[in-house]
């Protein structure tokens, strides 16, 4: 078993409050095993169980995580098929555990591509955890940030072109608005894995301030000790938002 405190040497003070992973490498994971990609996608929704525990443990209010892009309908059918299924099963597995956890489990992207099925089961598990006050818990299906933003302007173009609002007084909060992730705080940590350093579309406009941090280790592996690894390199970073870094200024 596990500790479930925070390791002592990371300031509780200066947890991010918000963390995005792209949870990438499962495939290579399980070619490295001999195994077929799809036992890559099993373990890797084990290690996103255990993160999302985890960061109840260690305090962090709220964790995004990329499941499915827009683009990875090219990927082979059987795959497809595959991580759809796992959702479902995974959804139908853990939604009682959620709940007793306090999570709040909210699915960003477009879901009306989505089987039937599985978008039942998104909005039930929405609706029946909106009340918690745990941890927030975005999963990103069908999700790509230029969908998202396209949405976005072609709402607010709808909203003009029918006088609801005047273009004069258009400002960034319409489009925050209008975003998947609305009501949500920007993540100030970013987490990808398995060595690829790139943002594959993912969170475009809510990442224009984060702490990037990239890592070697593949998604299944990624543990505790890799996020407090991720952790300890966000604690060192120094995100000054523009301006001066504090010294400077009582200087
Ligand atoms: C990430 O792992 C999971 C999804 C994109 C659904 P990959 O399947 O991309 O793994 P690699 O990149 O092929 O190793
Ligand atoms: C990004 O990983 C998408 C998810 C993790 C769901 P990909 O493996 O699809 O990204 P690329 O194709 O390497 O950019
Ligand atoms: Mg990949």
């Amino acid at each position: 078993m596990h500790s479930t405190a925070l390791p002592p040497d990371l300031n509780p003070a200066h947890l991010p409050r918000h963390i995005a992973v792209i949870m990438d490498g499962n495939g290579r994971w399980a070619t490295q095993r001999g195994l077929p990609r799809i036992a890559g996608h099993r373990q890797g929704a084990k290690t996103l169980k255990a993160l999302l525990q985890c960061c109840q443990d260690w305090g962090i209010p709220v964790l995004t995580a990329y499941a499915f892009s827009t683009e990875n309908w090219r990927r082979p059918l059987e795959e497809v098929t595959f991580l759809l299924r796992l959702f479902e099963r995974l959804l139908h597995q853990e939604l009682r555990a959620m709940q007793q956890a306090g999570v709040r489990v909210r699915f960003i992207g477009d879901l009306t591509a989505l089987p039937e099925s599985l978008q039942t089961l998104m909005s039930e598990a929405a609706a029946a955890t909106a009340d918690n006050d745990g941890i927030e818990f975005n999963v990103a299906v069908n999700y790509g940030s230029r969908l998202e933003l396209t949405q976005a302007f072609r709402g607010i173009a709808a909203d003009l072109l029918q006088g609801k609002i005047r273009l004069e007084d258009f400002q960034e909060s319409w489009v925050e608005a209008r975003l998947f992730t609305a009501g949500s705080p920007d993540p100030d940590l970013l987490i990808r894995t398995s060595g690829e350093q790139r943002l594959s579309n993912y969170l475009l406009w809510q990442l224009a301030y984060a702490e990037l941090y990239f890592t070697n280790v593949l998604w299944p592996d990624f543990d505790r000790e890799a996020l407090a690894e991720a952790l300890r390199a966000y604690q060192g970073r120094d995100r000054k938002f523009g301006g001066l870094p504090p010294t400077y200024l009582t200087a």
